[in-house]
């Protein structure tokens, strides 16, 4: 082992055997956080920065979204080099830097690897493109096409296109289950699996910390290929025939064996559609899998299930629903990572609470939710200033993720359907939401840039930036890192149980974390209006003497600790019980 992963190692301050569990995760969207050159595009300097800044969050890992070479097309997530950072967030010099710079400061730094698939600009898919006999043409998957000459199946990508793509020159298709030019790598080939885990085992050598592994449950297809039934389906048709399929555990076991266990660090495992057993399977320590699964349902639940552009309303049985099955009946060893919002959804406070009137309470209520949960949270840039939807988008010319505009080009232009109807769609739900520049001032590049800013920067920056929430106490910021705070010093927020209470009332979100040490009592109110709430009689002695280490407004703390109280909209308490 090199010495600077030894030095790495001794920094480390969460080094129980448990410290996944234990991290606190800020996710940083490298393009939208700072540049510091002037180019409109954030870069690894431009983190380095801003170190401080993400010192005193409070957090102990951060996450960078990919920085290897690409052309971008998926922002990263379409590599053409996993050894090589891409020139427009700067070089290895400064990556080294950085590194440095996270571990003088006790924060984990975890890489993001892309294992599924490369860009179609990747030296190896080039090469597979040569011919049948290519030796890098069985890195991807290939098959020749129906009797019909069609598709070789009749799955859709998470595009919504076919799944596969023809190449005239060899007569055959390719299957890609994102973008056409994100072709699946096979993992059935070991060189594969060995160049993978090879790339993973150069960014430990140098003393990272881990990595976010890029949908992680797909890996493992049905080589048979039949086609789905789930034709109602608009995106990822195929998923029942890849998602947790034949051979995961048995690749994850590897890269476990290989590659994670020779370090110390955790791995978060991203994945659609898991239940409750997938989840166990992944993460029960003694399998030597993953350390965490990303629960994505939390995000997604205003999407309806045969198209996630089109919204259906939520109702707060729905996230209680959720919770139940993560957080209580999920194996007590099996562990998930926890989020509301990343780079792939819309903001936190603009889905689930109010970012007009109630902007500031309800993203406060948020992030006394996210850290009162159990599980491992990972928060957004700019989730911590309450920062929202880019609602000044107006036309689809405003967006720049690939999704969106595949979705309105599918719809509109081969389906001939309405072009307002779908342009309001991807308006309301593009991945552009969230990946905004971060709102550091409020000058005209908002502090993120002296430049023309890659993306449009939201011009509610004059209400909504650090400088301003740095000298407000009661900011949102100054909140979350309170809450943060919190969730380090009493280990109970993060491994003790979780138990919903008051689990039929339409508004309040009330639960305990208990251990053997402590007991606290979580109630929030997430509704627009007042709401009364009556607390369980066992409840009401355990509150009279209780300290409240967070609240919203203490003039109710009287009529809380006596068991009915009329809270306002978005009110937030946490009660350390006696
Ligand atoms: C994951 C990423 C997303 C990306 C996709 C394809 O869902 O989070 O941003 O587009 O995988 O790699
Ligand atoms: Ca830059």
């Amino acid at each position: 082992m090199s010495k600077q992963l030894d030095a790495a190692r001794s920094s480390k301050q969460l080094q129980t055997d448990m410290h996944w569990k234990e991290n606190i995760v800020y996710e940083i969207y490298v393009r939208s956080f700072n540049d510091s050159n002037g180019d409109g595009i954030g870069d690894l300097r431009g983190v380095l920065e801003k170190i401080d800044y993400i010192a005193d969050l409070g957090v102990t890992a951060v996450w960078l979204s990919p920085i290897f070479d690409s052309p971008n097309r998926d922002y990263g997530y379409d590599v053409i080099d996993y050894r090589n950072i891409h020139p427009e967030y700067g070089t290895m010099e400064d990556f080294d830097e950085l590194l440095q710079a996270f571990h003088e400061r006790d924060i984990r730094l975890i890489m993001e690897i892309v294992p599924n698939h490369t860009s179609s600009d990747h030296p190896w898919f080039r090469e597979a493109l040569k011919g049948k006999d290519n030796p890098y043409r069985d890195y991807y998957i290939w098959r020749p096409g129906s009797e019909d000459g069609g598709p070789p199946n009749n799955w859709t990508s998470f595009l919504g296109d076919s799944s596969w793509k023809y190449h005239e020159e060899t007569g055959e298709y390719y299957l890609h289950t994102y973008a056409w030019h994100q072709p699946d790598l096979n993992w059935e080939n070991p060189k594969v699996r060995e160049e993978i885990c090879g790339a993973m085992d150069f960014w430990l050598e140098k003393g990272t910390d881990g990595f976010r592994i890029d949908t992680a449950n797909v890996l493992s297809k049905d080589m048979r290929f039949p086609d789905t039934d789930e034709t109602e389906r608009i995106q990822g048709s195929g998923e029942p025939f890849y998602k947790n399929g034949p051979h995961i555990h048995g690749y994850l076991r590897e890269m476990r064996e290989k590659v994670f266990s020779r370090y110390p660090i955790f791995t978060m495992g991203e994945s659609s559609q898991v239940e409750l057993e997938d989840v166990e399977k992944y993460t029960l320590p003694e399998r030597r899998e993953l350390d965490l699964i990303l629960m994505i349902e939390a995000s997604k639940i205003c999407d309806e299930s045969n198209d996630m552009w089109q919204s259906k309303p939520w109702e707060l049985r729905h996230m209680k629903d959720i919770m139940r099955k993560w957080l209580k009946d999920l194996h007590d060893e099996a562990w998930i990572g926890m989020y509301l919002s990343n780079h792939d959804h819309v903001r936190m406070v603009s889905y689930l609470g109010d970012d007009e009137e109630h902007r500031e309470q309800s993203a406060k209520m948020l992030s006394v939710f996210l850290m009162t949960l159990r599980g491992t949270p990972n928060l957004l840039q700019g989730e911590e200033l309450g920062m929202t939807n880019a609602h000044f988008f107006s036309t689809i010319d405003d967006i720049k993720e690939q999704q969106a505009l595949a979705y309105y080009k599918l719809m509109v232009d081969e389906r001939g359907e309405d072009p307002e109807t779908i342009l309001r769609r991807v308006l309301k739900k593009n991945r552009d939401h969230s990946r905004t520049p971060m709102q550091w001032t409020d000058e005209g590049g908002a502090g993120f840039t002296t430049g023309k800013p890659w993306q449009r920067i939201n011009p509610n920056k004059s209400e909504i930036n650090a400088a301003q929430q740095e000298n407000d106490p009661d900011s949102v910021l100054n909140l979350y890192r309170r809450m943060i705070r919190l969730r380090r010093d009493h280990p109970v927020l993060t491994l003790g149980t979780y138990e919903p209470v008051l689990d039929d009332h339409e508004h309040i979100y009330a639960y305990l974390r208990e251990n053997d040490e402590e007991s606290w009592l979580v109630v929030l109110n997430f509704s627009r209006t007042a709401t009364q709430v009556e607390l369980p009689f066992d409840l009401r002695d355990r509150l009279t003497e209780a300290d409240c280490a967070v609240c919203s407004d203490e003039s109710k703390l009287q009529d809380l600790s006596r068991g009915s109280a009329d809270l306002d909209a978005y009110a937030y308490f946490v009660f350390k019980l006696n």
